[in-house]
């Protein structure tokens, strides 16, 4: 067996002279597949290689160096395959037009990705050495806080799997979601595990992130996310200091999206997001379905909402939902939930019913002097919810308003009502109320 070093003397020489370096090259040795970072230049057909070498019953190791992604990557045929990445990997930012004419479409709202990943029986670890650079800054900036930018790529995209595991990475200035784990059916995306994961994207300019989430489950079954840290500015921090504007921050930490069940979310700590949130779901053809889902341990950092559940008004539901043990400081709305987000429009019409939800162990600082906004459909009362032990303070003192309307259950939900909340209720509290 023989690895090569990542850069020779010579190597290296030649590679400052910008040649071709045809020497770096996948090794395989029984069923390991071993790659070394070419240091310049397109690890991109390499990597390929070795994931075509390597497909089935097999080990890819990425030993430490740089890599450079200047191609899209899709592996979706996987089986059995542990991934040990020990380099750093870094998408290029000199090719945009190349990404936005090429990323691969993901069915969803539009949007695309960069990385495929599928299959059954993966293992990604990163061992806490793999650094995944998306060179986010520069999307930002072409984006221009536009919204959601066809061709931006979705950093990793779980696709059509089954038995994942993802463990220890951590990302870096990623130019969209983070990850964006989905199938269209339950039998072909299940049972993934990820764990340990870093994800941090701040804009550095005057152009905002918009809509960096950390992650956003859609037609999963059984997902299980353990250790995060996300963190996820949206308006630049220059643009924040120039116009003295509050920040707003429209991306999620962990979104729960359509056809969900059974997803386990643990000991996560947001930043600067909207923290845990169901949606948004139901404004898509079929009907959309949350079930079986609870947020354990979540700390939100200075975050939008902390614990909420956003819908259209379309077909679907939101069943068996828990928020428990979330600590947070100066957020804006802690507790929300509407069936009507963004459009304010068919509020009361709203037929998707949100049922079974509970709140248990909730506490932290509002920014303002909300607590919770509900507003439920009158066509379709929220039922059964249930909070325990709520205890949210508006960091300027006082009482936090707790504003309800058609909640079926609401003289025993546990938690008293201060006043009505209207229709057109926002997400964004921009001050006091
Ligand atoms: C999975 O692949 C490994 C090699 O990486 C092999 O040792 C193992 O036997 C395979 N498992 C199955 C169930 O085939
Ligand atoms: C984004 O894309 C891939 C996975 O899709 C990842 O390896 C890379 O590091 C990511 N970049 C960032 C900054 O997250
Ligand atoms: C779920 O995936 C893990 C690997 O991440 C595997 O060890 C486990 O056996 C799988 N569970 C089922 C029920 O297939
Ligand atoms: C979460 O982190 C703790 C502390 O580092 C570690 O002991 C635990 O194994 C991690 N959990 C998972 C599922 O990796
Ligand atoms: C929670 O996750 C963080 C990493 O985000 C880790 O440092 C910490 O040890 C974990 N806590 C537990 C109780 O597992
Ligand atoms: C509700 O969801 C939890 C996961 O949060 C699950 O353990 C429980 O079995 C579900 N209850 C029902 C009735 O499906
Ligand atoms: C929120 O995060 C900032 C930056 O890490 C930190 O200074 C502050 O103490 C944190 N607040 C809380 C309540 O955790």
């Amino acid at each position: 067996m023989k690895f090569l070093s990542a850069c020779s003397p010579l190597l290296c020489a030649l590679a400052a002279l910008n040649l071709p370096l045809a020497v770096a090259e996948v090794t395989k040795d029984g069923s390991t597949c071993t790659v070394t970072a070419l240091g310049s230049g397109d690890d991109t057909p390499q990597i390929k290689k070795a994931f075509q070498q390597c497909a089935t019953d097999s080990r890819i190791v990425f030993q430490e160096g740089t890599y450079n992604i200047r191609q899209v990557m899709e592996f979706t045929n996987l089986k059995n395959v542990s991934i040990d990445i020990f380099g750093k990997w870094v998408w290029s930012a000199d090719n945009l037009q190349y990404w936005i004419a090429n990323t691969l479409p993901v069915e969803y709202a539009g949007l695309h990705t960069g990385w495929k990943l599928g299959g059954t029986d993966i293992q990604l670890r990163g061992h806490g050495k793999a650094l995944f650079d998306g060179n986010g800054q520069v999307w930002m900036d072409e984006n221009r806080g536009g919204s959601n930018r066809k061709g931006r790529p979705i950093n990793l995209t779980i696709w059509k799997a089954k038995n994942v595991l993802v463990d220890g990475i951590t990302w870096r200035q990623s130019q969209f979601w983070h990850t964006f784990e989905s199938s269209r059916s339950v039998a072909h995306s299940s049972n993934v595990t990820m764990t340990n994961l870093d994800m941090r994207t701040r804009s550095n300019s005057q152009w905002s992130a918009v809509n960096t989430d950390g992650v956003d489950t859609w037609n999963s079954d059984n997902v299980v996310i353990r250790n995060w840290t996300v963190e996820c500015y949206d308006v630049s921090l220059p643009t924040m200091l120039r116009t003295r504007t509050i920040l707003i921050k429209t991306q999620d930490c962990i979104s729960v999206k359509a056809n969900s069940r059974n997803i386990d979310v643990r000991n996560v700590t947001c930043y600067e997001s909207g923290c845990a949130v169901i949606g948004s779901l139901g404004n898509g053809n079929g009907p959309d379905i949350v079930e079986n889902v609870l947020f354990q341990d979540f700390k939100c950092n200075h975050s939008s909402n902390a614990a909420w559940i956003k819908t259209y008004s379309g077909q679907g539901r939101v069943k068996n939902v828990t928020f428990r043990n979330f600590e947070f400081s100066d957020v804006d709305q802690p507790i929300y939930v509407t069936p009507c987000i963004y459009s304010s429009s068919g509020c009361d019409n709203s037929r998707l019913p949100i049922e079974d939800i509970t709140w248990s162990n909730i506490r932290g600082t509002s920014r303002y002097n909300v607590a919770a906004g509900m507003h439920c459909s009158s066509s379709a009362p929220c039922k059964n919810f249930k909070f325990e032990n709520i205890d949210i303070k508006p960091k300027a003192g006082g009482t936090g308003k707790v504003l309800c309307s058609n909640i079926q259950n609401q003289a025993s939900m546990g938690l008293t009502c201060t006043g009505t909340c209207p229709a057109n209720w926002p997400q964004q509290l921009k001050g006091n109320r």
